[in-house]
Parts: structure tokens; sequence; C-alpha cells
């Protein structure tokens, strides 16, 4: 369901290849939340999480290495975006994650309603701008 679409590749080879595994942390987020026979999911929403916050500081400094490689004006605007999701990714309280099921897919239902939101809206309307430079 989540996955690269025709319309999202940059034809920069890395950048394509962190989207796409970007795209893959969505669909284990989508099949996570739609998994009835899980009685705990607290486990894995932090692994998901956390490898959400890791990846796209990885993908992040990638692809604001290259910006700056080609001089892109719009770099600094690129910049505090990506520095917005971040913090909205560090706003997941695991703490408080609890141990209900309810809770638990409410959790995973906003993680991936944020981030299928992001990743269409922000390679599509943002990454784009600096491709096409
Ligand atoms: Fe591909 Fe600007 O994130």
């Amino acid at each position: 369901m989540y996955e690269m679409k025709p319309e999202y590749y940059t034809g920069i080879q890395t950048i394509d290849q962190e989207h796409t595994r970007l795209f893959e942390l969505a669909e284990e987020t989508h099949q996570l939340l739609h998994d009835d026979f899980l009685q705990d999911k607290t486990d894995n929403l932090i692994h998901l999480i956390s490898e959400l916050i890791n990846y796209t500081r990885t993908h992040f400094a990638h692809e604001e290495e290259y910006q700056r490689s080609i001089n892109y004006a719009g770099i600094e605007d690129h910049i505090a975006l990506h520095r917005k999701f971040e913090d909205k990714l560090m706003e997941f309280d695991f703490d408080s994650l609890g141990e209900d099921f309810n809770s638990q897919n409410d959790t995973a239902e906003e993680l991936l309603g944020f981030l299928a939101n992001w990743l269409v809206t922000h390679i599509l309307q943002v990454d784009m701008l600096y491709v096409k430079k």
C-alpha cells in the first residue's frame, strides 16, 4: 500500500533508495496497525519510531549535503522543514503508550497518518524543488 511511485523518483540514486526505505517503514507501520493478533504492540512501535528517527536523520544529512553541493538557494527553508519533522517524531512519547490495545493502535494510526502525509507532500512539493534546479 505504501510504496514508491514513479512520480516520487528524483533520479538521484541515494535519495531514491532512502525514500524507498521510508515508504517501507510507513508500510511496516500500516501492517502493525492492522495486525489484530498481536496482543502488545509496544515493542514494535518503539522499534519503528526509533528506526524512523535514525533513518530520517541519515537521509536528511545526505539530502542537505547534496543541496550544499549544488548550491541550492532554498536549502535553509528545506533544513527547517527537516528539523520540524524530527521534532514531531520526538514528540511521540514512549512512556505513554500504555498496555491497552486501543491506545497502542491510536499511536500507530497517528504515526502512520503523519508519516504518510509528510512523505508524499514533502517529496512531491519540497524535495522536487531542488531536483528541478
Ligand atoms: Fe527527502 Fe527533504 O527529505
